[in-house]
């Protein structure tokens, strides 16, 4: 079980609180993406640290980019790519997802690989064309790589309380497990409270927390029934 805290561009909780808090919680392995400010907070509490995104190239004429060699240079142990806030916001198409997690496995870093689909194609049936072409182009680029990760973020369920009922996060999981065979990470208002249903489910393999990863004591709590649901 793999449960990483995305705390995209806000503070977030202390991170040696956090440390001292996730200590002793056996069975799960949490990992913290914080941003950047605070990336050497995190190394330092002894957190297991991933970027929130990271560059193809190892250097260059990239403004706001950050390359993998840098990041382990840093002590963060790997990095998401393409998040949907990402693919929404900022450009990102499945070619730059495919090629900056190739780029980190290469270095050496872990990768928890985000895909899913919108409100929109969810209606119009479109789900399972969505997913593949997105996993096609992490699975052309790193196939089957040891240290990569999976995560399932269905976009309509992100930051808006709407969960994927347990039976589609399954569904979806499985089907993606069908195109490229890697552990799936679920996100998308992973909260305390429904934690247990989701990661009880076989293909479900860890999540992926963004707001409820903000506050020590939910984290935590997520933490603690994810690894109790695989005790
Ligand atoms: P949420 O975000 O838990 O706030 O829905 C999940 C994510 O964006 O990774």
């Amino acid at each position: 079980m793999i449960v990483a805290g995305n705390w995209k561009m806000y503070l977030g909780p202390d991170p040696r609180l956090l440390a001292e808090r996730l200590d002793g919680i056996d069975g799960v392995d949490a990992i913290i993406c914080p941003p950047y400010t605070r990336v050497a907070e995190c190394v330092d509490a002894g957190l297991t640290t991933f970027a929130q995104n990271v560059h193809w190239e190892p250097e260059g004429p990239y403004t706001g980019e950050i390359s993998a060699e840098m990041l382990t240079v840093a002590g963060v142990r790997g990095s998401l790519v393409g998040h949907s806030e990402r693919r929404l916001y900022f450009g990102e198409s499945d070619l730059t997802v495919a090629r900056r997690a190739h780029a980190a496995l290469a270095a050496g870093l872990g990768v928890i690989a985000c895909v899913g689909e919108t409100e929109e194609q969810r209606d119009s049936g479109d789900m399972e064309l969505v997913l593949s072409v997105q996993v096609a182009a992490i699975r052309e680029e790193c196939g089957e790589a040891d240290r990569l990760v999976l995560a399932y973020e269905p976009v309509w369920a992100i930051g808006t309380g709407k969960t994927a009922t347990p039976e589609l996060a399954q569904e979806a999981h499985a089907f993606i497990k069908s195109l490229l065979d890697r552990p799936v990470l679920y996100g998308g208002s992973v909260k305390p409270e429904n934690t247990a249903e989701l990661m009880a489910q076989p293909d479900v393999d860890g999540a992926l927390v963004g707001g409820a990863s903000l506050e020590v004591e939910s984290f935590v709590a997520i933490c603690e029934a994810a690894a109790r649901s695989h005790s």
